[in-house]
């Protein structure tokens, strides 16, 4: 069905595009093709995010632990990074996308992280939908790095350790701006999150399509959030308090 609800759009939508290497594998190619399929794939999903209006869409497209993978693959990770970030410049630019990235940059070849670099500054003015593109990153990784840089405040006398909160804890995080996941998915039917943004997914509702990531479209992504449009989100609180709330802000 291509129609969707556009009242109830999940405002941020994580994705962790896994399956690339098995839909490769099924086909007797390279896994290297399966990346490159998936980053169709990416095109396709962060228009369709874009024209739903979602307001920060976050991708996973290279963990801390994919480093460990056989040299040809990362450096073939690595050009399909950099042949993307390249060929969507002007459609992220058209669209007012402000990209934005998560995780430990600093490990990123030059090729890649000086494109990154350069259209972060380019579109760090841009309002119309954040793309987070999530490279060399763990969830771990961002906790532990966002407790040592309010450390150092400490250390520096720049903050009292009862100031701490979760806001504050918030702004120290890669990307501080970024709102709540919404909606979580994750493809080829693995049921784990990996470390994916562990803060910001804390009241996320999930969703495991079967499929792997090069054969995901428009139509799963819409499958999704249709799904999520029929959740009750009740944050820790009743059905019957949530119903007595809207009714509320109706009166
Ligand atoms: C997981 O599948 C996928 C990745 C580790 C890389 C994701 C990269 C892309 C989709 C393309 C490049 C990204 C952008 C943003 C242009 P897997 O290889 O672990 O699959 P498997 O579990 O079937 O082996």
């Amino acid at each position: 069905m291509e129609t969707i609800e556009t009242m109830r759009i999940p405002g941020h939508i994580a994705i962790i595009m896994d399956g690339n290497g098995r839909w490769a594998k099924r086909r007797l190619m390279e896994r290297v093709r399966g990346h490159e399929k998936g980053s169709d794939a990416v095109r396709e999903v962060v228009r369709s995010c874009r024209k739903l209006g979602v307001v920060a869409l976050s991708l996973y497209a290279f963990s801390g632990e994919n480093w460990a993978r056989p040299k040809r693959e990362v450096e073939a990770l690595m050009r399909l990074l950099e042949r993307f970030l390249k060929q969507e410049r002007s459609e992220i630019l058209d669209n007012n996308i402000r990209l934005v990235a998560s995780g430990h940059l600093h490990r990123l070849p030059d090729y890649v992280r000086n494109k990154l670099d350069s259209l972060r500054a380019e579109t760090a003015d841009n309002d119309g939908m954040i793309l987070n593109l999530c490279l060399s990153y763990g969830g771990r990784d961002e906790l532990v790095d966002a407790c040592r840089a309010i450390a150092e405040k400490v250390k520096r006398g720049e903050l009292m350790p009862e100031a701490i909160t979760e806001k504050v804890f918030e702004q120290h995080l890669y990307v501080p701006e970024l709102p709540p996941v919404d909606l979580m998915i994750r493809t080829s039917g693995e049921l784990r999150t990996s470390g994916f943004l562990p803060w910001q997914i804390t009241y996320a509702e999930f969703q495991f399509p079967e499929v792997f990531w090069p054969d995901f479209t428009k139509q799963h992504l819409f499958d999704a959030i249709r799904d999520f449009q029929r959740r009750e989100r009740r944050f820790g609180h009743t059905s019957d308090q949530l119903k007595a709330s809207d009714t509320t802000e109706k009166t």
